[in-house]
């Protein structure tokens, strides 16, 4: 097995700003919210351009900079490669994906100004572009890593079949990807065993099914609920502590992306590195997702 590594040197938990805007916070309930993070130990964080229609790295920046000295503290991660047809980017005239040179320089400036600092410890195409340039692509890598501007890269929810060719070319440093008891495709699709074979840490996002897994009312959501909801019972543990140790049971070393606000989200997602799941256990979980016991 590949030796597993961590080269951005992010948290074993993330902290994820997809919703930062939709709190509507103050610039101090931001801060607060950073520093409770940094507090428990999730120093990374996560973020896209495209996030709260462009807004939210300057939400973010806008905070740091009340205690710039925080910066030193944790990783910043960004995404670009998606387009919006907003206001806020009055050249997009459709949705669209983007990752030429020139797209990536314009977003990683973008990204950077609005997040108040001069570099980003990890950048991800957020999608795999159809037009992508595999040559092109990590030639630019390398100059923005030249430029000290961003220090690793990777993808997002990339196939394996195209992940490979940018590896081939350029080390990678993670494959951001979507797994929970609600979203089990990683696991069978070889998304997974790939990033076990290269050695790349995945970066899971919505590992609480965005919330649906304590809201969804649909016959699966139920069923993992009724099961996760026992098996804590069981354990003495809260759900998100025994749900995020699922998530860390792949031997891949995952690293869990929480969306949530509140910050006791975070301390139960911390308690699941001190709960190794067994087999059996996780494949209880797994068995209550799939619907069905393994053939
Ligand atoms: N690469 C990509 O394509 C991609 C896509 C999506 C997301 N992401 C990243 O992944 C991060 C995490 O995604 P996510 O926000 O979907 O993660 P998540 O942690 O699965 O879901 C967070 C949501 O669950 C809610 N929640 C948590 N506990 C709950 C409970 N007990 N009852 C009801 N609701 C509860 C939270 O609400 P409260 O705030 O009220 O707790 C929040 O709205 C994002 O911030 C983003 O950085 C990346």
């Amino acid at each position: 097995m590949a030796a597993m590594h961590n080269p951005a040197g992010l948290s074993p938990v993330v902290a994820g700003a997809w919703r930062l805007a939709e709190w509507g916070w103050t610039p101090q309930q931001r801060l607060a919210w950073i520093e409770a993070n940094l507090d428990l130990g999730v120093t990374s964080f996560d973020h896209a351009d495209i996030y709260g229609g462009y807004s939210v790295e300057a939400l973010f920046g806008e905070a740091l900079a009340l205690r710039p000295g925080l910066r030193g503290r944790m990783q910043i991660v960004s995404k670009c490669g998606i387009g919006l047809v907003t206001p806020a980017r009055p050249r997009h005239r459709v949705k669209h994906y983007g990752t030429s040179a020139a797209h990536l320089r314009s977003a990683v400036d973008a990204s950077l100004r609005a997040l108040r600092c001069d570099h980003l410890d990890l950048l991800l195409i957020h999608r795999p572009d159809a037009l992508m340039d595999f040559d092109e692509l990590a030639d630019t890598f390398e100059a923005l890593r030249r430029e000290g501007r961003v220090r690793q890269f990777g993808v997002s929810n990339f196939a394996p079949h195209q992940l490979a060719p940018l590896q081939r070319r350029i080390a990678l440093a993670t494959h951001q990807i979507e797994l929970s008891p609600l979203h089990l495709d990683p696991l069978h699709d070889g998304t997974l065993d790939q990033c076990l074979d290269l050695g790349l840490r995945p970066m899971i996002w919505s590992p609480l099914a965005g919330g649906r897994l304590f809201t969804g009312n649909d016959e699966r959501a139920l069923r993992v609920r009724q099961t996760l909801e026992a098996m804590a019972a069981e354990l003495g543990v809260a759900v998100i502590t025994l749900v995020i140790a699922w998530v860390l049971r792949h031997p891949s070393q995952p690293l869990p992306i929480l969306g949530s606000r509140r910050i006791e989200v975070a301390g139960q997602a911390m308690a699941a590195l001190d709960l190794r799941l067994d087999a059996q256990a996780w494949w209880r979980i797994w068995t209550a997702a799939a619907g069905q016991e393994v053939a």
